[in-house]
C-alpha cells in the first residue's frame, strides 16, 4: 500500500483537481485505491457525488480504529473508494492534540486498510497544522501542486525545509505546475529555472484549462468526460510519470 498525499500550505492551487483525477487514473489502471477527502470544505466528496458526511464525526474516527470499513463509500468507478470530508474535520487538530498519538494518529487509522489498497490518496486542505504532520507522517509519498509564481516557489522552498526533519526524511516529495499559462512568460521562465534547481519537479504539468472548472458542473473526474481534453491528456501523462517515478524507488527525488 502507497500513501499519496496532494498537500500544499498554499489553497486554491490545484490540490483537489489533482486528488480527484490522480486517484480516478490509479484505480483506472486496476489498482484498488482510495480517497481520502481531509478538507472539511469536501469538494473532492462533491465532485464524486458523495455526501461530505463521516458517522460519528472526526471524533468518531479517530477513536474507534478498526471501523474505518464501514465509513468509506464506494464511489461510481470501479476500484475506486471515497472516506468522505465531515465538517467536523474543521476540529480536526484539536482532536488529535488530544490524542495520545498525536503526530502518528492518522499513521494507524490507514494501518489496517493495508491489504485492502494499493494506493491511498489524501486531498489535504491548506495549513501548517498537526493535521499537516499527521499527513506527512502517514504519507510515502507527498505531491504539491505549484502555481509558477514567485510566492508559490517560496511555499515550495517552506514544505522542503519542514520535510527535513528527522521523522520525515524518507517522505518523498515530488511537485508539479499547476494552472500554467503557457502565454506567459514569467510563468515559463519559473518553470525552466526551478526545474533545473530541484530534482522533484515533475516534468508534466497542468495547464490553466476551463475543462478543469467543468469538473465541478460534471461532478466527475476530468478523464472520465474529457478524456481527449488538454487537461484530461495533461492529468494522464503526470500519473503516467508519477507512477515511474514510484517504480523507480530511490531517494533523490526531493521537490
Ligand atoms: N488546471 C486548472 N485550470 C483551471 N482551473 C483550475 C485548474 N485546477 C484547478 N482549477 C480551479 O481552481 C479552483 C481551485 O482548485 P482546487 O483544485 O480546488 O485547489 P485546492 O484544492 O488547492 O484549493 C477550482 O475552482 C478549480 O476548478
Ligand atoms: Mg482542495
Amino acid at each position: 500500500m502507497k500513501t499519496i498525499a496532494i498537500y500544499s500550505i498554499k489553497g486554491g492551487v490545484g490540490k483537489t483537481a489533482a486528488a480527484v483525477n490522480l486517484a480516478y487514473l490509479c484505480a483506472q489502471d486496476g489498482a484498488r485505491t482510495l480517497l481520502w477527502d481531509l478538507d472539511p470544505q469536501g469538494a473532492a466528496s462533491f465532485y464524486y457525488r458523495v455526501k461530505a458526511k463521516v458517522k460519528g464525526g472526526a471524533r468518531g474516527l479517530l477513536q474507534r480504529n478498526g471501523e474505518l470499513p464501514g465509513r468509506i463509500k464506494a464511489t461510481d468507478f470501479p476500484n475506486l473508494d471515497l472516506l468522505p470530508a465531515d465538517l467536523s474535520y474543521r476540529h480536526m487538530d484539536l482532536l488529535l492534540d488530544e490524542s495520545k498519538k498525536r503526530k502518528r494518529a492518522f499513521g494507524r487509522l490507514l494501518e489496517p486498510l493495508t491489504d485492502d489498497y494499493d494506493y491511498i490518496f489524501m486531498d489535504c486542505a491548506p495549513s501548517v497544522t498537526l493535521v499537516s504532520e499527521n499527513v506527512f507522517r502517514a504519507a510515502d509519498l507527498i505531491i504539491s501542486p505549484v502555481i509558477p509564481t514567485t510566492l508559490s516557489v517560496r511555499t515550495l522552498n517552506q514544505l522542503s525545509a519542514f520535510m527535513e526533519h528527522p521523522k520525515l526524511r524518507d517522505v518523498r516529495v515530488m511537485s508539479f505546475f499547476s494552472m500554467v499559462d503557457g502565454r506567459r512568460k514569467l510563468h515559463r521562465e519559473i518553470m525552466e529555472n526551478l526545474s533545473q534547481r530541484r530534482k522533484g519537479i515533475l516534468r508534466s504539468y497542468i495547464p490553466y484549462s476551463s475543462d478543469v472548472e467543468r469538473m465541478g458542473i460534471r461532478r466527475a473526474p476530468l478523464p472520465e468526460f474529457a478524456g481527449r481534453s488538454a487537461g484530461g491528456h495533461a492529468f494522464r501523462l503526470l500519473w503516467r510519470e508519477i507512477k515511474a517515478r514510484i517504480e523507480d524507488g530511490g531517494d533523490g527525488n526531493r521537490a
